[in-house]
């Protein structure tokens, strides 16, 4: 084929750890549960912000800095950061990265997170928490969709890469990470249980 891949989207998936992480997994999920009992400003934020369910995206913003916890989450998740850097060859010499928020996402049965994008960052992920069995995983736009008002559609056996949407899976114990400009969309919860996760940014300031 004489055809070349060029300007492409890159996405980063895997284990936090290689070994089990379940000790760490289940401090992070008792922390999860105890911040939405203790931040009253979380859950009013919430109410509007977050239909139905709870995020501390609007209050407790840092957690990397306030637990302990949420620290060793952010200390293993930097060679992760480095390797996807890596990948996109960016020139990281004059200024580095670092995470500048981290927050709690708790989705109970039917709740949606709408397409967005998380504006003034780098890099943006999300660690899984606790999904439940059947959960959808984060749906991805390809960010040139709205200058195809007149291309054809893709057809319905296309390859992921030709994809207008693709949806990678949420598994408990692994990340995702993709650049902050990259629309994405927690699909409704149609689960019987909740599913939470851990959401961040990275800042090249
Ligand atoms: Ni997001």
């Amino acid at each position: 084929m004489a055809t070349t891949s060029f300007f492409p989207t890159r996405i980063y998936a895997s284990a936090l750890q290689a070994r089990n992480d379940q000790g760490l997994r289940r401090q992070l999920l008792a922390e999860c549960h105890q911040l939405r009992e203790d931040d009253a400003a979380g859950r009013r934020w919430s109410a509007t912000g977050y239909p139905g369910g709870y995020t501390s995206y609007g209050s407790a913003n840092r957690m990397h800095v306030m637990s302990p916890t949420f620290a060793r989450l952010e200390q293993r998740l930097s060679r992760h950061i480095k390797a996807y850097a890596r990948a996109l060859e960016l020139d990281l010499t004059v200024r580095v990265l670092s995470m500048t928020d981290c927050w709690v996402n708790i989705m109970p049965p039917g709740v949606t997170h709408s397409l967005h994008l998380h504006p003034l960052s780098t890099i943006s992920g999300t660690y899984y928490v606790q999904v439940p069995r059947g959960s959808a995983g984060l749906k991805f736009e390809d960010p040139r969709l709205s200058q195809m008002m007149a291309a054809p559609p893709r057809r319905l056996d296309a390859a992921a890469e030709n994809r207008p949407w693709v949806t990678l899976p949420a598994t408990p114990g692994h990340i995702l990470l993709f650049e902050s400009w990259l629309r994405h969309e927690v699909p409704t919860n149609t689960t019987r249980s909740e599913r939470i996760s851990i959401s961040f940014n990275y800042s090249w300031f």
